[in-house]
């Protein structure tokens, strides 16, 4: 999958599909930050800009998104998120 930061100098980058996305943006140093990875704390939250496919947020996601981003439909936790191919993203953070 190839994952594109909005707003951001941080050129796109290329990770398997559907892996954990917390493990390999941490390697690679990218803009967005992560903190609990069990989707509760919010820092690494997100807009979806545009994804080609991404499964949707479960319970737990959404019920912490509500908290974090009740207005936004596009936010997502990064740690949550399972996708593949193309992505576009906008780190919103806590
Ligand atoms: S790292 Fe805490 S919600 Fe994703």
């Amino acid at each position: 999958m190839r994952i594109k930061f909005n707003e951001s100098n941080f050129k796109p980058i290329e990770i398997p599909d559907n892996a954990n996305l917390s493990e390999y943006l941490d390697k690679l140093n990218s803009p967005v930050l992560f903190g609990c990875r069990t989707g509760i704390c919010g820092t690494c939250l997100i807009e979806i800009i545009e994804s080609e496919n991404s499964t949707p947020p479960s319970a737990n996601e959404l019920e912490t998104l509500e908290l974090l981003a009740p207005n936004n439909s596009k936010a997502r936790l990064a740690c949550q998120l399972v996708c593949s191919g193309e992505i576009q993203l906008e780190y919103l953070g806590l």
